[in-house]
């Protein structure tokens, strides 16, 4: 079959390598693709949210499914508009309707959904400009640090933790008042702060039946020991040495099974990934946030695991049949430094050459912000390579990682050499 992932990261360039180990699999596109996903697939140069010439391109290459990578195509409708169009409403678009998208599109509305159907999380109320005073006195009867969450997407920045209360209501002003965050920040969820560690599981659903995929822990801060700005993420890596039997069979209970649940009560229909971040507080699991897609860097060490056919897996999803299949993963590690350019998460420059590439050797090496051009790879983004290695532990797998980050190189590369720092003491 012939198959399309939406998408331009590392992420896409994870699923683009996994499909292509698949039997089943004819013609592969991705779009827009980077330089790496031209290396397994024909990039096609459309944009994630041009549904119109998405639906042309599915069309003149016989597409037979659609995989799609980040949110915004989902939240902005797009398996809606495949469903709605005669010519293309029987070719499976994996990810879930606008409405079930709203889980990672609005803080509030997963809040919501989590209340009625039980799934543990924070305590929270939400305000908007009208109410902002609310909101102080809100803030004044919560105890430090503070959450401050815009309500809609904010590309990764939307989450403000206030330690000091005149911050926290300056913060909220700036949200509200200001449109610090534009539209995304004109509804603000106020929560209690979670104490514990974090990790993230991942679940794939036909709606009916559901798969919990290996989880990963991501490394988000830019600087080592983590320090400094958010990123989209510094490196993962899976599975994640605390989180033990005891406590996924406590997150299968309470949460993804209340979760898949409450898809089928609410008549929200889904297919495709569930992205849940965690708490883990004392081995009591509670929800920090709900994804409606994959991760990123996490799908480049949940896939790596993966023993089984990505494209089979989705084949199944499209088809309502998930439950008839057997779903395989590996027991070793799979970690991923994530090289950047230097500045990110701030200003960076791009079109830099990257050299090395291939002298790597024993790792997977996914492109995240590449282009190709003349014949050269050149940096086209924050993130631009993820390293991913296998071994047979977190220190092994990331030794691995190392040895190629040395290897690959251009002006102002960068990356965090201490990955895994928290974790040594559950080895
Ligand atoms: P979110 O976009 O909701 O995942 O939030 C981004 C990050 O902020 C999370 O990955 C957590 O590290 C942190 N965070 C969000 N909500 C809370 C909370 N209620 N308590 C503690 N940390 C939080
Ligand atoms: N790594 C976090 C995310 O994909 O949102």
């Amino acid at each position: 079959m012939n198959v399309l992932v939406l998408g331009s990261g590392g992420r896409e360039h994870a699923i683009s390598w996994k499909l292509t180990q698949s039997p089943n699999l004819n013609k592969l596109f991705v779009a827009p693709g980077n330089a790496g996903t031209s290396e397994v697939a024909q990039n096609l140069n459309i944009g994630v949210n041009d549904f119109e010439a998405i639906k042309s391109a599915v069309i003149k290459h016989d597409i037979n499914l659609v995989i799609v990578g980040p949110e915004d195509p989902l939240v902005n409708g797009i398996v809606d508009f495949f469903l709605a169009d005669e010519t293309v409403k029987h070719i499976p678009v994996i990810g879930p309707q606008a409405e079930a998208a709203q889980l990672e599109g609005s803080k509030e509305y997963s809040k919501r959904f989590m209340q009625r159907n039980n799934v543990p999380t924070a305590a929270y109320e939400s305000f908007t400009k009208d109410t902002l005073e609310d909101g102080y006195k809100y803030l004044e009867t919560q105890k430090p640090p503070y959450v401050l969450k815009a309500d809609g997407l904010a590309a990764g920045k939307g989450v403000v933790i206030l330690d000091d209360l005149n911050a926290a209501k300056e913060e909220l002003r700036a949200m509200l008042a200001d449109a610090k965050f534009g539209d995304a920040s004109s509804k603000v969820v106020i929560e209690e702060f979670m104490s514990g560690i974090e990790l993230s599981v991942f679940v794939i659903t036909d709606g009916k039946d559901y798969v919990i995929l290996p989880e990963a822990k991501d490394y988000k801060q830019i600087g080592e020991g983590d320090t400094g700005l958010n990123t989209g993420g510094m490196g993962a890596i899976s599975p994640v040495p605390f989180a033990d039997k005891a406590f996924m069979d406590r997150v299968e209970k309470e949460v993804v099974i209340p979760t898949i649940d409450g898809f089928k009560k609410e008549n929200l229909p889904y297919k495709g990934f569930v992205f849940i971040g965690l708490m883990n507080e004392n081995g009591v699991p509670r929800v920090v946030e709900y994804n409606v897609r994959m991760g990123d860097p996490e799908t480049e060490v949940v896939l790596p695991r993966l023993k089984s056919d990505l494209l089979e897996i989705m084949q199944a999803v499209g088809e309502n049949r998930l439950g008839e299949i057997t779903v395989e993963f590996e027991d070793e590690t799979a970690a991923t430094v994530i090289m950047v350019s230097g500045g990110y998460p701030e200003a960076y420059e791009k079109g830099k050459e990257i050299f090395g590439l291939d002298k790597t050797e024993g790792s997977l090496i996914f492109h995240a912000g590449t282009k190709e051009q003349n014949g050269k790879v050149l940096s086209n983004g924050g993130r631009v390579i993820a390293v991913t290695s296998r071994g047979k532990d977190l220190n092994d797998a990331l030794k691995q990682c190392y040895k190629n980050t040395a290897i690959i190189d251009w002006q102002d590369k960068y990356f965090r050499s201490d990955l895994g720092f928290d974790l040594q003491e559950y080895l």
